[in-house]
């Protein structure tokens, strides 16, 4: 694996990727099937499920990224959102609490019927779909002022068609003039210089450890660890920040303005999360593009 069988920049030698195990024997290794994009149903057990807004603290979390998303989205004249990671729904209740029209999908039943009690705790119904967004606009039939994809979701898939697919189905269900806003880790900070973050953005639970237990150039698998002692895992694609760019400027985002930890200006290693923000409206004329 990660020689260079798709273009996302991860390729590796059998060197390297022994470097990066951190302490798992060849025996520990995870298989090969835990690179798989449909993992990502088994891995959202109901328990695990539970267990997420423990680890994302929704009042810490929503003080920590402010109003960021609120405010790129107003500017921009965003009125219309489909969240297609909906997760337990805490960008859905935000945004639709800041006034927006929200559609709230996910391809996992589980935290759309967690995301749908949150909501419904909090006053709202929510309006839920499963969908896979590799099958979206079979399953959605509206076009919506921006598209969501957050709390770093996309690193879900593992094939490049995989991804190629979404962000066209992405794509299509956006205005003309819609917005696609992305989010992921800073792997490359991940990748070459290991890992380090102090947890500020995204989970903000103090009862949980969040650490890589795996990493090499075609997978990330962390071990969510809880006070109670059990722990969970997510498999994941360490997505390098210039090729998940790339992929959307080739599926027709003509700009595309990466922000590191909500900020435009970033050093490159600093940031723990990336968030993409990439325009539909399509200029004749090819100017700077972001
Ligand atoms: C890491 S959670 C993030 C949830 C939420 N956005 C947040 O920030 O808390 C990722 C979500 O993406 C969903 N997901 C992953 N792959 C998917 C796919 N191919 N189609 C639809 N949903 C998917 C999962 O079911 C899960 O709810």
């Amino acid at each position: 694996m990660g020689t260079g069988n798709d273009s996302s920049g991860n390729v590796q030698t059998e060197a390297a990727r022994r470097r990066q195990y951190r302490g798992v024997t060849d025996d520990e290794k995870p298989s090969e099937d835990t690179r798989e994009t449909d993992h990502y149903k088994a891995q959202y057990v109901m328990g695990f499920v539970n267990k997420w807004d423990e680890l994302i603290d929704w009042d810490a979390r929503a003080e920590s990224e402010g109003d960021f998303f609120i405010e790129q989205l107003r500017e921009r004249g965003v009125k219309r959102v489909l969240d297609v990671a909906t997760g337990t729904g805490f960008h859905s209740v935000r945004l639709l609490e800041a006034g927006f029209d929200v559609v709230s999908a996910d391809g996992s039943p589980h935290m759309l019927a967690k995301a749908f009690e949150n909501a419904s705790r909090r006053g709202h119904i929510l309006r839920t779909v499963q969908a896979d967004w590799r099958f979206l606009n079979r399953d959605i039939h509206q076009v919506f002022d921006a598209v969501i994809c957050l709390g770093n979701s996309f690193t879900h898939l593992f094939k490049e068609r995989d991804r190629r697919k979404a962000l066209a189905e992405f794509y299509a269900v956006c205005a003309h003039d819609g917005l696609l806003v992305l989010d992921q880790r800073n792997y490359d900070s991940i990748l070459d210089d290991g890992y380090s973050t102090d947890h500020a953005y995204y989970y903000c639970g103090e009862s949980v450890k969040v650490q890589p237990e795996h990493v090499d150039d075609g997978l990330a698998r962390f071990e969510y660890a809880f006070e109670d002692g059990s722990k969970y895992h997510l498999n994941m694609f360490p997505l390098r920040r210039e090729y998940t760019r790339r992929l959307m400027r080739e599926v027709g985002f003509q700009k595309v303005h990466t922000f590191g930890d909500f900020e435009i200006d970033f050093e490159d290693s600093d940031p723990d999360f990336l968030v993409h923000i990439c325009e539909k409206h399509y200029e004749l004329e090819e100017s700077a593009s972001d």
